[in-house]
This record gives structure tokens, sequence and C-alpha cells, in this order.
């Protein structure tokens, strides 16, 4: 019984998506500045990119900014933690596609490229960012 509760334990360990092992990407991205940098380059960006803008229309975009910031933070082995809603919730009805989310994910790349971060970190965060997909798209 016991070898079967750590068993489920490893299992489930397994699973989630665990913190990054260190702060090196933290470092590389710039800090919470650099961070917070990328996130509003991003968001400038969606508000040209036309596939996208609908969705952010009516949004609060200042709390948008702050749990983004936080929530790339946390994903990039940083000091924060992150204080806003579910993926699952933060994005349930807007019935988000798979182009959506390319269009975002190559948003957010030209952003990084603005801010002078190289493709190998650049890789780093997108690939903290891609099991989200699931949760975040409908179709
Ligand atoms: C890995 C991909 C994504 C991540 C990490 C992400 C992250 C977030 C976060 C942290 C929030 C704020 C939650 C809160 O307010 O507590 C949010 C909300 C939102 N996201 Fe995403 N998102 C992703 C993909 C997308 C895509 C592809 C779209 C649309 C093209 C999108 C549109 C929105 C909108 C419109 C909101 C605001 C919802 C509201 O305030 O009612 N997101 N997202």
């Amino acid at each position: 019984m016991r070898l079967l509760s750590w068993f489920l334990i490893a299992l489930l360990a397994g699973c989630a998506q665990q913190p990054p092992e260190d702060d090196s990407l933290y470092l590389a991205l710039g800090e919470r500045p650099g961070i917070q940098r990328i996130v509003e380059g991003m968001l400038l960006n969606v508000a040209r990119d036309q596939r996208i803008v609908e969705h952010f229309r009516k949004v609060d975009i200042v709390r948008l900014r702050d749990k983004l910031v936080e929530q790339l933070c946390v994903e990039a082995g940083g000091p924060c933690r992150y204080t806003g809603d579910s993926m699952a919730e933060s994005h349930k009805g807007q019935n988000l596609t798979r182009s959506d989310f390319n269009a975002l994910v190559e948003d957010l790349i030209d952003a990084m490229d603005a801010e002078g971060i190289c493709v190998p970190n650049q890789n780093r965060l997108i690939a903290r960012l891609a099991p989200m997909r699931g949760e975040v798209i409908e179709k």
C-alpha cells in the first residue's frame, strides 16, 4: 500500500508543470523590469494585430499586463507569485483557436526580438508556455 502511494505521488509530480530549476531565464530576460518591457511590447503588438485584437477590446489592460508579468516571471524562475485566475477560467468562452494561440506567440516573439533576447532564451520561455495551450484554446 505504501509503495502504491509513492507511485501515485511520483506520477502526479511528473504530470504537473514543475518550476524551472534555476533563475537563469529570469536573469536573461532582464528580471522583472525586462519582463514588463516584453509584456508591454507584446500587448502593443497585439493592439496592431488584426488577427486577434478583437479579443482584447473590452479587457482591463493594466490588470492583464500585471498578471502576465507575474506569470512570465514565475515561469522564468523568478521570485514572483502569480495571483491571477487560472488559464482555463480566464480564457473560457473566448473560443480561442490554435491560430489565435500562434498569433499571440508571434507577438511575444517580436517583443522579445525588440528587447534583444537571443533565440535560445526565447525558445526557453515559449517552451514554458506551450503546455498551457490545452487550457487556453477550445478548438
Ligand atoms: C500561453 C498562452 C497564454 C497565456 C500564458 C495567457 C495568460 C493570460 C493571463 C495571465 C491572463 C490574466 C488572468 C487574470 O485576469 O487573472 C489572461 C487573460 C486573457 N487572455 Fe490570455 N494567455 C494566453 C493565451 C491567450 C490567447 C491566445 C488569447 C487571445 C488571442 C488570450 C486572450 C486573453 C484575454 C482577452 C484575456 C482577458 C480576459 C478577461 O479579462 O476577461 N490569451 N491571459
